[in-house]
């Protein structure tokens, strides 16, 4: 090869795969590359036909190689990889084989699970929100949406196009999950055929479902991965509790005083299973109105009481206080979360905040690094 065609390869190598996040020299994407006088030709092969992202990364290749120095036409030769190559690169991504939960416990990616007590009381929001919070900070985010009933979280991070969650790449036995606001989404939103229709699955099921996005969906290097739970005590808070004993918990309430039993009751069974309640987050809290007055809608004090309730040995804190905000509720319903959209809202601000505080505050793990530098 010619210098000039390796340094056009080297280029083109270093583009990234918008879904699965490496470049793609790594992933085996970059074929021969031909160099005649200013004119490249560069192979360029898919991993799969179809491949959504295949405009892409073909219009990205043919970027980076123009830019190179001395290039003043490209061409790209799209192919697609043959089974063996593709097998190639999927055991390279995943080096411990398929069917292998990467989130053990000593992991470099902290996990943590939000939950609550009672229902709407903005796990999703407050997930949604946490997690772009994170990746804005420079963190390598992944977010799984355990709610196999209620799942929102698709629309909430801007991939539920038309009400439709986008449907998930699969190259072979693995998931590539969709990226929204540079975060990795993976939901049963984005397997149900049928919008219309309830998924009604029982325990099992459920099980069998979150063990599968744990093994089977490629998030990569992650720093965190939040686990959106649908309220309560229920069988999906249970088999999280069991496939991911080392997780984290966050709860969610809001200050009304009377759902303060419900969340207590829900940390204590994330205890049960061994997981760290890290902490209480009050969402709905008391807002300011334009001419100043402070609008306590859901009273004052729910926060403190679940906090205090699951304190024993350790002292379990309330981490943030979100206040009633049409901005976040705004960002909710377009798909771009507030601290994206409007980073200086009130809610926005108290979000950055929170995430930061458990970015920095993380439990270390038996002396373990938590692998949380930054990009
Ligand atoms: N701080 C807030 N200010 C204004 N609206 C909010 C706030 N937090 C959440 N909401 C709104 O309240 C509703 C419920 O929020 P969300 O879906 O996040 O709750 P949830 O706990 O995940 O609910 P579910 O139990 O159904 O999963 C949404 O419409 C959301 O936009
Ligand atoms: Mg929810």
């Amino acid at each position: 090869m010619t210098e000039l065609a390796q340094v056009v390869r080297a280029a083109a190598g270093a583009v990234i795969d918008p879904e699965l996040r490496r470049p793609l020299a790594d992933l085996g994407m970059i074929g021969e590359v031909w160099v005649e006088g200013s004119a490249a030709r560069i192979q360029l092969k898919l991993t799969i036909a179809g491949c959504p992202a295949a405009q892409t990364i073909e219009a990205d290749v043919r970027a980076a190689a123009s830019g190179v120095s001395g290039v003043d036409s490209v061409e790209v030769d799209v192919t697609v990889m043959t089974a063996e190559e593709r097998a190639e690169m999927l055991a390279r991504l995943r080096p411990e084989g398929a069917k292998h939960n990467p989130f053990t416990a000593d992991a470099l990616t902290r996990v943590i699970a939000i939950t609550s007590g009672k229902g709407g009381v903005g796990k999703s929001s407050v997930t949604a929100n946490l997690a772009c919070a994170l990746s804005l900070a420079g963190y390598r985010v992944g977010i799984l949406d355990a709610d196999v009933h209620g799942y929102s979280i698709p629309a909430l991070m801007g991939l539920a196009p038309e009400g439709i969650p986008v449907r998930p790449t699969r190259l072979d036995d693995m998931i590539v999950p969709p990226v929204g606001h540079d975060v990795k989404v993976i939901s049963i939103g984005m397997f149900v055929e049928d919008q219309a229709t309830a998924v009604a699955w029982r325990g099992p099921m459920l099980q069998r479902t979150i063990s599968q996005f744990l093994t089977d969906v490629y998030f990569g290097d992650l720093d965190f991965l939040l686990l959106d739970l649908p309220p309560g005590t229920g069988d999906v808070a249970i088999t999280v509790g069991q496939l991911l004993p080392h997780s984290d918990v966050l709860i969610v309430t809001t200050p009304q005083p009377a759902a303060a039993g419900v969340a207590i009751r829900a940390g204590m069974l994330a205890r049960q299973t061994g997981q760290r309640v890290i902490g209480v987050v009050e969402n709905m809290s008391a807002m300011t109105s334009p001419d100043g007055r402070t609008i306590d809608l859901f009273g004052t004090g729910g926060a403190q009481a679940v906090a205090e309730g699951l304190s024993g040995d350790k002292t379990v804190p309330v981490l943030g206080q979100i206040p009633l905000s049409i901005g976040l509720r705004v960002g909710g319903d377009t798909g771009v979360p507030v601290v994206v959209h409007d980073p200086s809202n009130p809610a926005a601000l108290a979000l950055t905040a929170l995430a930061h505080q458990i970015a920095t505050s993380g439990p270390s793990r038996a002396g373990k690094s938590l692998g949380l530098s930054p990009r």
